[in-house]
């Protein structure tokens, strides 16, 4: 059967819901009825959502948590979290209220540098192109003056922009690759906008270069678009006490698990297929942070594992050292985050988590979410050198098993008061369930 619709953008929300479920659906009243419950009774908050995207048929929710007793640089902040897998914010929890007890968290930002680049194919004399760049330069920072003016007024704007002759790795390729500060927002449309003005006031001036032949003349442009890599957008969390204060009723013997866990980084630091775990279970922290405040997680993801990868081989992101008998562990990340547009101002749970965290500036935002990562590393490096992440996992999936069977609450009570003295596996607890209910 041929499924391709035309001019599917322009039905209407019902007519797109009546064609997907026509043609997709055997059972289409429960189709409609779960998207439809899925619809916010208030019209107008529903609207915004419907706008957020195109062809929006409804919402699809996840659950917004929290992790309190985060102390960061002297100040106590209570996490907010967007995440669906069962253990994430109980293990930031757990460690949150763990370092608490050990001085907290501090937190750095290191520098907060943007990137974005105009690509574009020049074929013809270096030299007359480096002295074109060299005469256009102060051109093309002005002529963006009616995009940089505001930002520029809060103390941001561009910083440089350089020629880079990338032609020894592709024929004829080369780029203005510019630098910005874009204090508190993100940045993407203000960086995107300055760099495809770029490009039009290169062309138009190339065009009008004495010093180039007609065919010199002729340049390119490839594509303007910012890089999601910012290496040199850094931020650094760090936690630290003696060895022997580690000591708490999950570590009886902290001069064996500092060792361990010191051990465990040290494996992530230099075996890839460790490094892409350990760093998920970072990002575990750090997108649902990103998730909850609004920002674009996918440009967090792919910055963060370029940048550990930037030695030339996938590594971790944190680090563990244990000297004179203080153990410490930090991570250091780049994180391009704003506080203010994009999201951050039209989403009203977004605009929650921003008062929940006392409305930080991107700064203190990377400092959060940095914070979240090494967080959730510590639990996860934790349990793993411990008893073994599956205890606690399970502990936590056992609700997504029991609601799976629909149980009652009073089975749930029964059956979580069962698993605090069983090992929690699928099989184990569809017994219990099927025990109970015989
Ligand atoms: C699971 O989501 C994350 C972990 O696998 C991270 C890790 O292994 O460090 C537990």
């Amino acid at each position: 059967m041929d499924n391709t619709i035309s001019g599917f953008s322009k039905l209407s929300k019902s007519e797109k819901i009546d064609w997907l479920l026509n043609t997709y659906f055997t059972d289409q009243d429960s189709a409609r009825t779960l998207v439809q419950q899925y619809w916010n009774s208030d019209d107008k908050l529903q609207k915004l959502h419907d706008e957020f995207i195109e062809n929006t048929i409804t919402n699809y929710y996840l659950p917004l948590g929290v992790a309190p007793n985060f102390l960061i640089n002297d100040t106590l902040y209570a996490i907010p979290m967007a995440i669906e897998e069962s253990s994430v914010v109980a293990a930031a929890s757990k460690a949150a209220k763990f370092w608490l007890e050990r001085g907290g968290f501090k937190a750095k930002v290191i520098s907060t540098e943007k990137i974005g680049q105009v690509h574009f194919i020049y074929k013809g004399d270096i030299a007359k192109l480096q002295a074109f760049f060299k005469e256009v330069k102060s051109k093309l920072i002005e002529d963006t003056a009616f995009i940089t003016k505001n930002m520029e007024r809060r103390g941001g704007g561009i910083l440089d922009i350089e020629l880079r002759n990338k032609t020894e790795d592709l024929t004829n390729y080369y780029q203005l690759h510019a630098t910005f500060e874009t204090l508190d927002a993100m940045g993407a449309n203000f960086i995107n906008s300055c760099l495809e003005q770029f490009a039009v006031s290169f062309k138009t001036e190339a065009l009008q270069f004495e010093g180039f032949t007609e065919d010199e003349k002729n340049i390119t442009i490839v594509m303007s678009i910012l890089s999601n890599y910012v290496p040199e957008c850094l931020v650094r969390a760090e936690v630290s006490c003696d060895i022997e204060d580690l000591k708490s009723k999950d570590i009886p013997n902290p001069q064996q698990f500092a060792q361990k866990f010191k051990q465990a980084v040290s494996i992530a630091e230099i075996e890839p297929y460790r490094a892409v775990t350990h760093n998920k279970g970072i990002m575990n922290g750090i997108d649902a942070v990103v998730l909850a405040t609004g920002n674009d997680f996918r440009a967090v993801e792919a910055g963060v594992h370029a940048y550990a990868a930037k030695d030339g081989k996938y590594s971790s992101l944190t680090h563990c050292s244990i000297d004179n008998g203080v153990f410490k562990f930090w991570i250091e990340i780049p994180l391009a985050l704003g506080t203010v547009g994009g999201l951050t101002s039209l989403h009203p749970l977004v605009k929650f988590a921003m008062e929940m965290l006392q409305k930080p500036n991107a700064k203190d935002l990377m400092q959060i979410v940095a914070v979240a990562g090494l967080a959730q590393n510590f639990g996860a490096v934790k349990s793993l050198t411990t008893t073994g992440i599956q205890e606690g996992h399970m502990k936590m999936h056992l609700m997504n098993i029991l609601n799976q069977f629909e149980a009652t609450e009073v089975e749930k009570v029964k059956l979580v008061e069962h698993f605090k003295t069983h090992t929690v596996t699928h099989s184990a607890v569809v017994d219990a369930i099927e025990a109970l209910r015989k």
